[in-house]
């Protein structure tokens, strides 16, 4: 009996994967190999992009970038063994940042490692709202300080981008400071970098334009870290009441999540970059007074929070300390995941009227 064609089940063939043949015939390592090989590998380590991680540390080891690893075919071996030394430290949670040495932000490539914190996507948008609302402001060759500075990404990419600014950066861990130096000379931007520390008001006395009562180096909600290390005000005593803006991502998450942070953070950014106290505001209480100490009436405050302080921040500005009533414009905004991430507001102290237009949307 002949059966009609159109009664025939169709043969399904299961799509095979052949994987990507590791050596050529002649005996050369196929990047396409390798780099599958290290896809594996990072998965199977719990990295959370492995695609995206493998292609940047083989565009690192192959000096190309990484939209050129299309047209690479064959690498030398020794290539190949690097890549897979790369990859190894990789799967072990060694931040990819620190095997490349380098940390893109906004225009610039940052160099990073051991013992300075790793600027994150977030905080870009953190500056894109300060250059916005410098912008709109007119203020012509405004003073900006980044305190808690770290590697100066958020520093240098405003004197990157703000065109006459006279650029400030503060930072307290000499190992920062050495990535942030490290940073101002390759980069050749103009920006001037201090020791001191944040979480003291000043080391000298308080300038009339500040609301803060407290005395010249009391420590601020326990953050003082380096004693014999100058405050802010010490520092910078004379832009005191003159700086149009401070912008800062202090150190802000809460002491009770150190269990809960990814390898890459836990193990390799600095503790002092990441631990804001009990409730993770020591950081933001600190820079919220240095800022008070340093912004002139109409000057403006841009800050980065944890997710969970979309409110506990903008209460502390209106409400939360000496500083109390001498905030406004406080205005929280949320990051491109849309959780709650930055606060803006401006230094408005009673009885100074309202001189500056800082921040002030056209
Ligand atoms: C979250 S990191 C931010 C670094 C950089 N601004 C960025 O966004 O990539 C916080 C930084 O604050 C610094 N820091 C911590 N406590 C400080 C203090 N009391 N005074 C000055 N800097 C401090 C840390 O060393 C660290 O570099």
């Amino acid at each position: 009996m002949t059966i009609p064609p159109e009664t025939i089940p169709p043969v399904r063939i299961p799509p095979v994967r052949t994987p990507p043949a590791a050596v050529t015939s002649e005996g050369q390592v196929t990047l396409a190999g390798e780099l599958a090989a290290a896809v594996a590998r990072l998965a199977a380590a719990g990295v959370a992009s492995p695609r995206g991680d493998a292609e940047q540390l083989a565009a690192h080891v192959l000096d190309v970038s990484r939209g050129r690893l299309a047209l690479v075919e064959v690498i030398s071996t020794s290539a190949a063994q690097e890549l897979r030394h790369l990859v190894e430290r990789r799967a072990d949670r060694v931040p990819l940042q620190h095997l490349t040495g380098l940390a893109g932000f906004r225009r610039l490539d940052i160099a990073v490692g051991p013992g300075v914190f790793i600027p994150r996507p977030e905080t870009e948008w953190v500056v894109e709202e300060a250059i916005r609302l410098l912008r709109v402001s007119g203020a012509v060759r405004p003073i900006c300080v980044d305190l808690c500075a770290g590697s100066g990404a958020i520093a240098l990419s405003l004197a990157d981008e703000v065109r006459g600014a006279e650029v400030h950066a503060v930072e307290l861990e000499p190992a920062a400071l050495d990535w942030l130096r490290r940073n101002v000379g390759r980069t050749g931007l103009p920006v001037r970098v201090h020791q001191a520390d944040v979480g003291v008001v000043g080391a000298g006395p308080p300038p009339a334009s500040a609301a803060s009562t407290r005395s010249a180096a009391e420590p601020v909600g326990g953050v003082l870290r380096a004693p014999g290390v100058l405050g802010v005000l010490g520092v910078l005593g004379e832009l005191a009441g003159r700086v149009d803006l401070v912008v800062s991502n202090p150190p802000y998450l809460p002491d009770h999540e150190r269990s809960r942070v990814e390898p890459e953070v836990g193990r390799h950014d600095p503790p002092a970059a990441l631990w804001g106290g009990p409730d993770g505001l020591d950081g933001p209480r600190a820079v919220v007074t240095a800022a008070a100490g340093l912004l002139r009436p109409g000057g403006l405050l841009v800050m980065e929070h944890a997710d969970e302080h979309g409110q506990a921040v903008p209460a502390l500005l209106a409400s939360g300390g000496p500083w109390s009533g001498s905030w406004s414009d406080i205005v929280d905004h949320p990051d491109l995941a849309g959780r709650d991430r930055f606060v803006t507001a401006r230094w408005d102290p009673p009885g100074r009227g309202r001189p500056g237009s800082a921040g002030e949307d056209a």
